[in-house]
């Protein structure tokens, strides 16, 4: 059973980056529990009372509910739009989330872990937060957001959370809960500055829950956060015995604090038992700048959908950040991303396969052969499958990705270097066959495993090669290794490339001067003789090339090289070059570039540097 949320969104606002990309995690993750078997439910939903919401709705001029049936429909909407398959849509405006919540405000009370008290100390609207003034920043404003807090004074109803506070650190120790494990020290420092009780009740303002009528106090609404994160619980009615505990609570790092103390010191008080994991993710900024209405630097993600399709602005949102960092939205990473990785590896792999397969056998790809030609290809590519699986059960999509792409790239690497027209040519037709029943098991096996992050796509594979992406599919291609034989069908790219805005790469050659330098500084430079073992186009430029250079040792590094214009690919295959080896790593095109291939250039003209003799791979050149 697992059970996975989102935090529920406020209404204050339209749908932004962030709420995609924590909706689009808990997505990618809920369809893997469900490829691999276990019984799902995925919760999302909206965050519809507390003072902000009341704010932003008379702004506007419309009565809270009114506004928040409005804003909440708009995000139900998007996901929608977006594909989002989700079990619960869940609104804490429900009759029966207000029913459970006062119960739970009930249950704490008949406790003894609420008691009445005098509030006083500043409040972030924008956080729904409290704080003391020593945590205020220059004594006024937000430590979280940095918005002006107000002072507030006003009598209040409590929840005992220092009560809890060595049964969370107990928690945080004996089940290593919170995601990623470097955020645990954080909550430890935190709570052990030691925990207040906590105010759980407002009385300026009336968009709330009111307490329970058994306490008798119509002046008091319920603390927006302890209605909100009841939530989780509240939403799934008679099947709770069944899902809860939560098996993942999905936020961001700014609301982690919520979730991993207050949560657990509420859930403790009604008896009820722990989510199994709380994984926090970082923010996103937009090239380099933290996204503000008042900048007007935020990025609608619908409008990026609408130009770049779902499947692309999920693969970039789950492929760019590792979990828990911080990422930077840029629009032409994106299309680096769409062309380097999504076009060239994943649909001309699919391409490929599809062109040789009709062209050699009538479209039918047999695994005959695969196991006595290929076997070193599919023990690689079994790794890569198997540390894919490891890297998503613990969020880590980008590290997930990264290993089904690499996948593909044995298969795209093993066309490259096997090169079937010529196997055909020089009679090897079994050889050949099995290359593409290679290719054809390594690109269904990455699809079933992609599935959960890019669904359309790996069904578009699916259906050109015939296979189907079920749980029986995964347990026999991925769990048992088994390989299908496929029958191909013609099918439209998966990704077809798109023109970049901006130049490609800045290589440009500067003529001017240079100042003379001294020996020691040319004794900086490491340049070797490396040998060309594979070379492709980079699909989307006309200028770049990825080499694979083997080195000494056998050490074979990747470099691109912008002389497209100058040596079609294959001609380069065998040839020795030579190689600024020590120069820092670097990503061009989104592709890594491990070294620089020496050239001069004369006028229109562009030569490789060879050696004038063939010399051990590695040799040093001074
Ligand atoms: N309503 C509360 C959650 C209650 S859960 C019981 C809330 N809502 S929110 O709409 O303000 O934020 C929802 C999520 O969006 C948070 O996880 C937050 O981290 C995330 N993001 C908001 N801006 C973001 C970025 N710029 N980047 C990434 N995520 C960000 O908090």
């Amino acid at each position: 059973m697992r059970y996975i949320t989102t935090p529920i969104y406020y209404v204050n606002d339209v749908p932004h980056l962030g709420h995609a990309y924590t909706t689009i995690i808990a997505d990618t993750m809920a369809r893997f529990y469900r490829l691999q078997g276990h019984e799902t439910k995925f919760l999302t939903g909206t965050d519809e009372h507390g003072q902000k919401i009341e704010q932003a709705a008379k702004e506007r001029n419309f009565t809270p509910q009114e506004y928040t049936d409005k804003i909440s429909a708009e995000f139900k909407k998007l996901w929608d739009e977006f594909k989002i398959n989700y079990d619960i849509y869940a609104r804490t405006t429900d009759q029966k989330h207000i029913d459970f919540v006062q119960a739970m405000f009930l249950k704490m009370w008949q406790k003894g872990d609420i008691y009445k008290d005098q509030y006083e100390g500043h409040y972030c609207i924008s956080c729904e937060s409290f704080f003391t003034k020593s945590q205020l920043i220059n004594e006024t404003c937000c430590p979280d957001c940095g918005k002006n807090t107000t002072l507030l004074k006003e009598e209040s109803y409590f929840f005992k959370l220092s009560k809890y506070q060595d049964k969370i650190l107990q928690w945080y120790e004996e089940k290593d809960p919170i995601l990623p494990k470097n955020k645990k020290n954080e909550l430890i420092n935190f709570i052990q500055n030691g925990l207040k009780d906590l105010s759980i009740t407002r009385t300026s303002f009336d968009w709330g829950i009111k307490l329970p009528k058994e306490i008798n106090d119509d002046k008091h609404i319920i603390y927006v956060w302890l209605d909100a994160l009841f939530i989780y619980v509240s939403s799934l009615d008679n099947e709770r015995e069944k899902f809860w505990p939560a098996h993942i609570h999905l936020v961001g790092k700014d609301i982690l604090r919520f979730h991993a103390i207050y949560w657990p010191a509420f859930l403790m008080s009604v008896d009820l038992p722990l989510p199994r994991f709380i994984a926090a993710h970082g923010w996103w900024t937009k090239e380099g700048e933290k996204m503000s209405k008042s900048k007007g630097n935020v990025v609608k993600p619908k409008e990026i959908v609408d130009t770049y399709g779902i499947e692309a602005f999920r693969y970039f949102l789950l492929r760019e950040v590792p979990f828990g960092n911080d990422g930077d939205f840029s629009e032409s990473m994106l299309i680096n991303r769409i062309n380097a990785e999504l076009s060239n590896e994943f649909g001309n792999l699919l391409n490929r396969i599809i062109g040789m397969s009709t062209k050699y056998n009538d479209g039918k790809i047999t695994h005959t052969g695969v196991l006595e030609f290929y076997q070193n290809e599919l023990d690689i590519a079994k790794k890569h499958f198997d540390l894919a699986i490891d890297f998503l059960e613990n969020l880590q999509c980008n590290r997930y990705l990264e290993e089904l792409f690499k996948a593909l790239s044995v298969a795209n690497l093993a066309i490259s270097k096997y090169e079937p027209w010529n196997l055909i040519k020089e009679n090897k037709q079994n050889e050949a066959n099995a290359l593409i029943g290679l290719c054809a098991n390594i690109l269904a096996k990455v699809s079933i495993l992609l599935s959960p992050a890019l669904p359309d796509s790996c069904q578009k594979v699916a259906k050109a090669l015939n296979f189907e992406i079920s749980k029986l599919n995964y347990e026999k291609l991925i769990l048992k290794h088994e390989l299908l034989n496929f029958t191909a069908n013609p099918c439209e790219a998966l990704f077809p490339k798109i023109e970049k805005i901006n130049s490609e790469t800045k290589q440009e050659v500067k003529k001017e001067e240079k100042a003379k330098i001294k020996i020691d500084d040319f004794a900086k430079l490491e340049i070797k003789v490396a040998k060309v073992i594979d070379c492709q186009n980079i699909e989307g430029s006309e200028k770049l090339l990825k080499f694979q250079l083997e080195f000494d040792n056998k050490e074979i590094r990747q470099v691109i090289s912008g002389i497209a214009k100058y040596y079609k690919a294959s001609d380069l295959i065998d040839k020795q070059v030579c190689v600024l080896s020590n120069l820092k790593k670097a990503k061009i095109f989104g592709h890594e570039s491990d070294g620089m291939i020496l050239s001069a250039k004369s006028g229109d003209k562009l030569v490789l540097i060879s050696p004038e003799q063939l010399v051990e791979n590695g040799s040093l050149i001074g």
